[in-house]
Order: structure tokens, then C-alpha cells, then sequence
């Protein structure tokens, strides 16, 4: 390679990345699961957004502490997850993909199936599939699935696998997380700030130290607002 094209080679590649940014349509609904029985949009809610991959480690240790904030804050916080599958995770597209058909058959159900794939994650990681067809692996993952929405949507499950939809709703995901800059999971955003330390689990004193602030248990809001300015 000669050394003008050495020097054009990373402006090709950036281009060519930021194309297929761009090339992706506008989704026509906001990606990810809202926790909880809530609208997506409540303007007085501090809205948390997690980026998870349900086959990671550290996304399923973050979890527990995160949903012990959720409930000591109530309805002041509100949590968007959206999946992403991060590439070194042999199953992770797979079980984000799972998480966007349960969602389809059952919204009630998407945070369950979740928290499922946290516990039995293990039996999905790179090794213990290693020598597993694609098909074995949806297989084992119809299995998860329908042990959360229920032996009747089997076949509506399995079909969801064929849909183009649930492909690309997947997709969008992962472009949506790139788009952000997320690189790693879990990694959160506050109010559409991104939180230091992203890719570490946050536990339970950690979230107190960053919303209580936010929510001005211990001053007036306005006077916290500008400690931080
Ligand atoms: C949807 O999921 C929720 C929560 O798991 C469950 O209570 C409800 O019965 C489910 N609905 C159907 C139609 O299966
Ligand atoms: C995968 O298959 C190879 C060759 O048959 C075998 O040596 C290896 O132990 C298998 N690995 C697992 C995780 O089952």
C-alpha cells in the first residue's frame, strides 16, 4: 500500500462507517423497553437509559441494584433498556432479538424475559454453545422464551425468529447504541448524559449518590442544579 493511500485508508473507513449510519431509516417508534407499566415520555420523570446485552455479565450484576433504585424512587425515575448486542458475545444478537419478540407478543413480558436471560446466561455464553448450529441455539432461546410468555405463543415465537422485523427492530438497536457511542455494556445514560465509569455495574449506593441529587432529597432543586453549573 502506498503511503497516500495509507493516509486515505482511516477517511475511507470513517465515511463508509458513518454511510451505514446514515442509511438506517428513522425507526417510527423510540427504541427500547420502558420499565414498568409506563408512558415512554413522562416530562417530569429523571429517565435512566441502560444499554444491556442479556448474555453479559456485567449487564446482569447491574441489574439487581438498579431495579432497588427503580423502586426506591417510584415514578420519578423512569427506565428505557434498550439491547445491545455487543459483537464478542456469540448469542447476544440472538437473545436481543428474543427480547424484541417477546415485546411484540407480550409488552408486559419483555423485562421478564430480561431478567431470565440474566439468570440463565451461562448455558448461552461463547463456550458452552461453541460446537451448537445456529438453529440448536434458537432453539435453546425458544425454550427461555416460552418459559416467560407461555407454551401457547410457541409457534408465534418461533415464526418471530423468521420475521424480517424482528431482525431489523434488532438492528436498530444495535445502531441506536453506536449512534450514542455506547461501546461496552452496561453503560447508562441520565436525562441523555452519559454516566463515567461506563461498561462498570453501578450498585446500589452508587445510583443513591447520582439521582438523589437530581431529585433534591437534601437541598431545594434549584439551588442543587446550580452547585453543579
Ligand atoms: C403478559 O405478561 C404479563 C406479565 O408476565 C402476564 O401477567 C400476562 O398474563 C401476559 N398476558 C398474556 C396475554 O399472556
Ligand atoms: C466441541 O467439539 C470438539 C470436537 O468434536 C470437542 O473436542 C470439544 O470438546 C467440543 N467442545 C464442547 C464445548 O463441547
Amino acid at each position: 500500500m502506498n503511503t497516500k493511500m495509507q493516509t486515505l485508508l482511516p477517511l475511507l473507513v470513517l465515511t463508509l462507517c458513518a454511510q451505514s449510519l446514515h442509511a438506517i431509516s428513522i425507526p417510527p417508534k423510540f427504541d427500547g423497553f420502558v420499565y414498568g407499566n409506563r408512558p415512554a415520555f413522562d416530562p417530569d420523570a429523571i429517565i435512566i437509559e441502560a444499554f444491556m446485552d442479556p448474555v453479559c455479565p456485567d449487564s446482569r450484576d447491574s441489574w439487581p441494584p438498579l431495579k432497588r433504585a427503580l423502586h426506591h424512587y417510584g415514578s420519578r425515575l423512569l427506565l428505557i433498556v434498550h439491547p445491545f448486542p455487543l459483537p464478542y458475545h456469540d448469542n447476544a444478537f440472538v437473545t436481543s432479538r428474543a427480547l424484541h419478540i417477546v415485546d411484540k407478543l407480550n409488552a408486559s413480558a419483555t423485562l421478564s424475559m430480561l431478567e431470565l436471560f440474566f439468570e440463565q446466561q451461562e448455558q448461552l455464553y461463547n463456550q458452552p454453545t461453541h460446537n451448537l448450529s445456529r438453529a440448536a441455539v434458537v432453539d435453546q432461546v425458544v425454550k427461555l422464551v416460552v418459559n416467560v410468555v407461555g407454551n401457547s405463543f410457541e409457534t408465534s415465537v418461533r415464526s418471530g425468529f423468521n420475521d424480517r422485523k424482528t431482525d431489523l427492530a434488532t438492528r436498530v438497536s444495535f445502531k441506536y447504541g453506536c449512534s450514542r457511542g455506547v461501546y461496552g455494556t452496561p453503560f447508562f445514560f441520565v436525562n441523555g448524559f452519559v454516566l463515567p465509569d461506563a461498561g462498570d455495574a453501578i450498585d446500589y449506593k452508587g445510583w443513591r449518590k447520582i439521582i438523589d441529587p437530581l431529585v433534591g432529597v437534601h437541598k431545594h432543586k434549584e439551588e442543587n442544579y446550580h452547585f453543579f453549573l
